[in-house]
């Protein structure tokens, strides 16, 4: 049960945070921040990750433990797997390249969350972490998912604008702020396939389910102003697998390391081939509130 303090109290506590704030940091936490990262005393955690080497093919797929000193490293899970990469053990292979969240190759499964490497805090309470590829995907080795499916069901989806003709004047293809920000919310996604490989439906029929990623993407092409093959990008869709095996359980959506709602996407779709689609893109919902 909830306990509730008179307001009085509830004011006087909150009045009285900045000087209790000022008293943590004037002591231990500010000494401690203050010590220099060699010298402080070894916060060691166990990292446990998934190994698979297709060369071996001897050797089944086994969890392999690092211990290394979280004073030593930088605060991002990709900071500990680099760490264990260039000091201990080169063999270990996983996707990275921007380690800013942007670029999606880092995507992976940490204490059972899909998430992004470089974006993903080590927890520096608890002493030991899984690290496992993305779920449900065929590997190429160690943390490394086969995007090629993937990949081909993006393609399919003809990613890229399609005009009724050539742009008026000559020149460009224009679009009002108002009809720009119907793609709030749908042209930030990276691509990391988080969302698809959280996606029960995705996992059982991966073959011809699009998945949340592609769909989010296929419907980011039909709200966008400039675009005039939304009817025929829905007919593509209009058969029992492409898109109706979304089961609206949003996993897809509680996962994306980016913020985005998949989800709404998808039920978006599914209205419009329900009800028609909307005479113009003003009159679309938004995807962000
Ligand atoms: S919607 Fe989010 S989780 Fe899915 S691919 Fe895009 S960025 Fe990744
Ligand atoms: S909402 Fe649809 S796409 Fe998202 S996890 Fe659920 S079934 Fe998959
Ligand atoms: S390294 Fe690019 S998103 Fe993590």
């Amino acid at each position: 049960m909830m306990v509730s303090l008179p307001s009085t109290i509830r004011v006087a506590s909150r009045l009285a945070a900045p000087r209790s704030m000022a008293a943590a940091f004037s002591t231990s936490a500010v000494s401690a921040m203050a010590t220099p990262a060699h010298e402080r005393p070894p916060k060691m955690k166990t990292f446990k990750i998934y190994r698979w080497d297709p060369e071996n093919p001897s050797v089944k797929p086994h969890m392999q433990s690092y211990e290394i000193d979280l004073n030593k490293t930088g605060p991002m899970v990709l900071d500990a797997l680099l760490k264990i990469k260039n000091e201990f053990d080169s063999t270990l292979a996983f996707r990275r390249s921007c380690r800013e969240g942007i670029c999606g190759s880092c995507a992976m499964n940490i204490d059972g969350v899909n998430t992004l490497a470089c974006l993903c805090r080590i927890d520096r309470d608890s002493s030991n972490s899984k690290i496992y590829p993305l779920p449900h995907m065929h590997i190429v080795k160690d943390l490394i998912p086969d995007l090629t499916l993937f990949y081909k069901q993006y393609r399919s989806i003809e990613p890229y604008l399609k005009p009724a003709g050539p742009p008026p004047g000559g020149r460009e293809y224009l679009q009002s702020p108002e009809e720009r920000r119907h793609l709030d919310g749908l042209y930030e996604c990276i691509l990391c396939a988080c969302c698809s490989t959280s996606c029960p439906s995705y996992w059982w029929n991966q073959d011809a389910y699009l998945g949340p990623a592609v769909l989010m993407q296929a419907y980011r092409w039909m709200a966008d102003s400039r675009d005039a093959h939304g009817d025929e990008r829905r007919a593509k869709l209009e058969n029992t697998f492409s898109l109706y095996r979304c089961h609206t359980i949003f996993n897809c959506t509680r996962t994306c390391p980016k913020g985005l709602n998949p989800a709404r996407a998808i039920a978006q779709i599914k209205r419009d081939m329900a009800f028609g689609a909307p005479k113009s893109a003003a009159s679309r919902p938004l995807q962000t509130p």
